[in-house]
């Protein structure tokens, strides 16, 4: 458990007339990953390496799990926080055994036996068969493998946090596309809060719970994927997470986010219409409606059978008759859309349109299959 929490943290280097990192508050929650985004030069860099005190702040505090960094040893604080930089840095005349060992070495405190075994139970953890890698030399690993092996180096003395400092930037896209893969495959695993910059927001979108916007040291916004995608503060925030990309909302967004209750009643009772996951995206839900050229797809949550709780009380509830919210139509797939627009100038009459269209049938769901849905409601696709 290991929440992190920056209390107007300030960092103004000794050269320099302005904070490169200026008051900053914020709360990362146990377990979560919070991707640090923003321009060259906005300061996350330094935010990040504050948290293990390769930079003292100026002013402000860190807490983890209630400890303020300040106060710590750091060289005990960083036996509990990985590190992983784009230049792995590896040592080329040590194996990739003798690399993952070595900070639990110096850091002292484990057996051998113990970290031999530790070593083979992190290899297999970053996809490297121990049997084939354990001996090599990073010269003999490709760029992919030797992120893999700085990333089972950060987790060897088991960290509660993870500082990652855009630690895939060096990599071609489809390595990069694996290592986030398997990224989120560990942290569904061995769950660490991690703080990750970097500037590529879809790798911000695919690995966040949370996403901090940095922009000239200072937070500009916090929130989750897709708060930001739906309700950016600002235009410099708009234009950097591209809200006005549908392709990006489509892709991301859950067809949970357009479960509408007003497509009761369009179609035949007992009329067998295909089903769509919940946390499918958009996009998927979309391209299963001109497949099929069905009317509407029946939402169904994983286990819970159709209708079940996953949509994080997306529904509007007002519906009388049985669960609200259980279908998704290209109209209410639209009028998703729509609404994360409306800040934008969208003619508000053609946002009306599009969820009167959905609406008209429903009778008694209220105020619209889709009304009253909050950012709160909205889920994010991850598959
Ligand atoms: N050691 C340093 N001395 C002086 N200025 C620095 C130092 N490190 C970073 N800066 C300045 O702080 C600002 C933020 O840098 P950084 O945190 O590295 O940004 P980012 O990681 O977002 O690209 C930049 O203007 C940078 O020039
Ligand atoms: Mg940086």
């Amino acid at each position: 458990m290991a929440e992190i929490s920056f209390q107007a943290i300030t960092k103004q280097f000794g050269s320099s007339t302005k904070p490169s990192v200026d008051a900053v508050t914020f709360t990362v929650p146990s377990d979560t990953t919070c991707m640090f985004v923003g321009k060259s030069g906005a300061g996350k860099t330094t935010l990040l390496r504050m948290v293990n005190r390769l930079i003292e702040p100026t002013s402000g505090k860190i807490v983890i799990a209630g400890a303020n960094v300040l106060e710590e040893d750091p060289i005990e604080l960083r036996r509990h926080i990985g590190y992983v930089i784009q230049q792995v840095g590896l040592f080329p005349h040590m194996t990739v055994a003798e690399n993952i060992r070595v900070t639990a070495e110096v850091t002292g405190g484990w057996k051998k036996s113990r970290l031999d075994a530790r070593v083979d139970e992190l290899l297999d953890l970053v996809g490297l068969p121990p049997s084939e890698y354990r001996r090599r030399f990073p010269r003999e690993l490709s760029g992919g493998q030797q992120q893999r092996v700085g990333l089972a180096r950060a987790l060897t003395t088991d960290p509660m946090i993870l500082l990652m400092d855009e630690p895939f930037g060096a990599l071609d896209a489809i390595t990069r596309a694996q290592m986030q893969d398997e990224l989120l495959r560990i942290q569904s695993n061995v769950r660490k809060t991690i703080l990750f910059v970097t500037h590529d927001l879809e790798e911000a979108l695919k690995l966040g719970d949370l996403i901090a916007v940095m922009h000239q040291g200072k937070l500009e916004q916090l929130g989750a994927p897709v708060d930001l995608l739906t309700h950016p503060v600002n235009d410099m925030v708009a234009r950097l997470v591209g809200s006005d990309n549908i392709l990006r909302e489509l892709q991301y967004l859950t067809a949970a986010t357009a479960a509408t209750a007003g497509a009761r009643g369009r179609f035949a009772p007992g009329e067998a219409l295909p089903g769509c996951p919940r946390d499918a995206s958009l996009l998927s839900a979309m391209l299963k409606l001109f497949e099929t050229g069905a009317p509407a797809l029946v939402l169904e949550s994983p286990g819970a059978g159709v209708g079940g709780g996953a949509g994080g009380g997306s529904g509007a509830s007002g519906g009388g008759g049985g669960a609200a919210g259980d279908y998704i139509t290209l109209a209410s797939i639209i009028s998703t859309l729509m609404k994360g627009r409306s800040r934008e100038g969208w003619p508000e009459s053609a946002t009306l349109a599009a969820s009167g269209a959905d609406s008209g049938n429903s009778g008694n769901s209220g105020n619209g299959g889709n009304g009253g849905k909050g950012a709160d409601g909205l889920a994010l696709a991850k598959a």
